[in-house]
């Protein structure tokens, strides 16, 4: 299995959903187990009716502070939460609805959250986008400057 970053194969990532995308979350932590990864799941916890923000705030906490080096942020469009968790310094969370976003939301965007809508892709997209988030490396270079201008 490619690792991310030379050395550091088991990776803390972070997982956050509300209850749109509780079960997508579930599904997509045993992708992340699989791969060996320590999992900082912030909720939510059921279907019960929440509010994304909250766990977007959460997630983008998380990976602001580095207490995850990665964040799998999911709501029912994907849309409310990577809103919350790109008002975090740092965080650069990308909604992605195909693997070729995910692809190249790390290697030109270095994409630290992977947002997914649950009521728009299918479970298999969705883990084989995580997949290739988690194997892809940032590019550098020109991508790099770009990146810095967000600040
Ligand atoms: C919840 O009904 C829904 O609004 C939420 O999951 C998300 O799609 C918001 O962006």
């Amino acid at each position: 299995m490619p690792s991310l970053e030379e050395g550091m194969d088991k990776l803390v990532v972070a997982v956050a959903a509300d209850h749109a995308g509780f079960e997508l979350k579930e599904w997509l932590k045993e992708t992340l187990s699989a791969r060996g990864h320590e999992i900082l799941d912030l909720g939510t916890d059921s279907e019960t009716s929440v509010d994304y923000a909250d766990f977007g705030h959460a997630l983008g906490e998380a990976v602001s502070r580095g207490r995850a080096r990665f964040g799998v942020a999911v709501c029912g469009t994907g849309i409310g939460i990577s809103i919350a968790a790109n008002r975090h310094k740092g965080v650069r969370a990308a909604l992605c609805h195909d693997v070729t976003s995910a692809r190249l939301s790390r290697e030109h965007n270095d994409a630290n959250v992977l947002a997914l809508g649950s009521r728009l892709i299918g479970r298999q997209v969705a883990q084989d986008s995580l997949n290739t988030f988690l194997e892809t490396t940032f590019a550098g270079g020109r991508h790099a400057r770009r990146v810095d201008k967000l600040g």
